[in-house]
């Protein structure tokens, strides 16, 4: 989603814009553009393209030498990609840079444009640019324009505004789009997301909903709604800038796979105490898991798909009834309520507007939440009545894994410490729950990532077909549609998961000889029902490829390939093949060449609705 940059200080800010725009890159975009201000007002130059097309047109067009700077990596919404549409957007004195969505432009344009304003671009945000700039025609304070012209605005925003004739003073609001402030050596930066900044600086403050700030070289002033007024609190991240580097490996999502160990280790130990899963460092205590009684789980793509394992686990180990919600669906149908339902929110980023919607549309109905999140300080973690973090570090890559995967360990864990504050489990059967997912788990993960060759080989074989399956039962379907989704979204191949004993009811209809059908088999008690389904795709012509513990027994026309998980505990064995399905989608997308960190049309963290 569009990544938003800004410096005022001492330092040159256009290498600083290019460098903070270059590491916002993950987040998706189309698009790219400068404003640098000088004594003489601001100049933008932008086009539609990455940034070394920017590059090339800064070589042509250079940039006056600046010391205050905004800049912007579009995603496009409102009007195609295009240099017309990137953004920085002039209106008047007022150029500025946008997250997120104006929904009631269209009206705000028509009003505008009566009093003669003409709009040179299809995009939201050149509306809302034309909207301050005629605020501050007439009221000549940029915090009272931004202000007035915000409350006319609906919808989502975070804005990074210059004035032509405020040399030197960088504006900020927020309202529903992320946003954090910086403290450097050399001036104040503004970013869409810390791993921008990690190149300057560890020090931020992150800026409440609707506050307005004021950067100039020499402080950081925020404004509040009330018209109170106040300077920026600084805090520094545990973040390094070697975290949100490719360290060696040659995409993101490798790195991402490989630091899956260390990532659930990290989310789960801190959930430990003495052996026995506990949330009190999170807040939590037993007395509160006590008063859950009921579970409805909200999230969007893989996240939802990490609540579909963990709604599995929370109602076999914890006994909680539980319902897993697509995030931009649950408002539409409300769920009901219940005393003693918890609302459990999970986003890596953090930022999920879907997500986001959901969280506060339950906190109007007066029920207890509870937010999964990574990325620390986001909106979702600050607006939840609760928050548990996990720990994977910045995921840069688009595709999420080792998000995914913490996210369902620290479910694992939530659902053992539940079952024991209710009694459901003994503390033997508790602590061997988390000693599994703390010790086991990672070691399982390891084991499969020594098998590269073997899904390379698998890689091979799927490149040139268009429709791929992953069929499982239980558990294994709920992985199944983490798997599908990871091959789908990288390679572009198309993939469906479906619960094994569903394909009969009609899809096999698009089974054909050779169609790629992936099985996933970790539950011993349900192989054979798994493999009589595989049977039925395999007489039809399917290519299936077998995915179960070592020491399965498998009859040699059942299948064409194995992938064999070192045999375990249930959640080593699932996250083995979690981590099986993820490097076949690396590998088939590898050899595609796809654009594994950045597939196309997709965003990370997805601020729109
Ligand atoms: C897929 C993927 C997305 C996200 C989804 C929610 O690989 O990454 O499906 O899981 O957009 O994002 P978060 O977790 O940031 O709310």
């Amino acid at each position: 989603m569009c990544g938003i940059i800004g410096f005022t200080g001492t330092a040159n800010a256009v290498p600083k814009m290019l460098k903070g725009l270059s590491v916002l890159e993950y987040r998706g975009y189309d698009s790219v553009g400068i404003a640098a201000q000088t004594a003489g007002g601001v100049d933008v130059v932008k086009c539609k393209g990455r940034i070394h097309v920017l590059e090339e047109k800064l070589r042509d067009e250079p940039l006056p030498e600046s010391r205050c700077a905004i800049g912007h990596t579009r995603w496009a919404t409102h009007g195609g990609p295009s240099d017309v549409n990137a953004h920085p957007h002039r209106a008047g004195r007022v150029v500025l840079v946008h997250n997120g969505i104006i929904e009631n432009y269209r009206e705000l344009a028509a009003d505008l444009q009566k009093s003669g304003v003409t709009f040179l671009s299809q995009t939201d945000t050149e509306v809302a640019a034309a909207l301050i700039n005629a605020c501050y025609d007439r009221l000549g304070d940029p915090a009272a324009a931004i202000r007035q012209a915000t409350d006319r605005m609906r919808g989502a925003y975070a804005f990074g505004i210059l004035f032509d004739d405020r040399p030197g003073e960088v504006w900020v609001i927020r309202r529903g789009s992320p946003l954090i402030l910086a403290k450097g050596q050399d001036g104040f930066y503004l970013a869409s997301d810390m791993t921008a900044l990690l190149p300057f600086t560890k020090q931020y403050c992150a800026m409440e909903e609707g506050e307005i700030a004021c950067l100039t070289p020499e402080h950081t002033l925020l404004m509040r709604e009330d018209g109170s007024t106040q300077p920026a609190v600084w805090k520094t991240t545990s973040m390094t800038p070697e975290s949100a580097q490719k360290g060696g490996y040659p995409h993101f999502m490798l790195k991402e796979i490989h630091e899956q160990p260390g990532a659930v280790r990290k989310s789960v130990s801190p959930r430990v105490a003495d052996g026995l899963p506990d949330f009190s460092a999170d807040g939590i205590t037993p007395e509160f898991w006590k008063t859950v009684k009921g579970i409805q789980i909200v999230a969007c793509g893989s996240a939802m798909h990490a609540g579909l394992v963990g709604a599995r686990v929370l109602e076999e180990l914890a006994g909680a009834p539980t319902t897993v919600h697509i995030a931009s669906e649950y408002r539409y149908y409300p769920p009901l309520f219940s005393e003693g339902t918890l609302v459990v929110v999970i986003s890596q980023s953090g930022e999920t507007a879907d997500t986001l919607a959901a969280l506060r549309y339950a906190k109007s109905r007066g029920v207890p939440t509870l937010a999964i999140v990574n990325a620390v300080e986001t909106t979702i973690a600050r607006e939840a009545d609760r928050r548990v973090y996990t720990y994977a570090g910045p995921e840069i890559a688009v595709a999420t894994t080792k998000g995914y995967c913490t996210q369902v360990s620290v479910l694992w864990t939530m659902a053992a410490a539940i079952a024991y504050a209710c009694g459901r489990m003994d503390a033997a059967q508790a602590r061997a729950v988390v000693a599994a997912l703390e010790q086991e788990v990672p070691q399982a993960i390891e084991a499969m990532l020594a098998k590269r060759d073997q899904f390379a080989r698998i890689a091979k074989g799927l490149v040139d077909h268009e429709h791929v399956f992953y069929i499982g039962r239980g558990l294994d379907y709920a992985m199944s549609m983490e798997a599908a989704l990871k091959l789908k979204e990288i390679s572009y191949i198309h993939c469906e998961a479906y619960a094994a004993g569903e394909l009969k009811h009609g899809t096999i209809s698009l089974i054909e000889p050779g169609t790629p059908v992936f099985a996933l088999a970790t539950d011993p008690a349900l192989v054979d029902k798994t493999e009589s389904n595989i049977r039925e795709v395999r007489s039809r012509g399917a290519q299936v490829t077998m995915i179960c513990r070592e020491g399965t027994a498998v009859p040699a026309e059942s299948t064409d390939e194995i992938v064999y998980l070192p045999d375990g505990s249930a959640p080593a064995v699932l996250f083995a093949a979690l981590t099986a399905v993820q490097m076949i989608a690396y590998e088939t997308a590898a050899r595609l060449g796809c654009d594994i960190d950045r597939p196309r049309n997709l965003a990370k963290s997805v601020t729109v609705e």
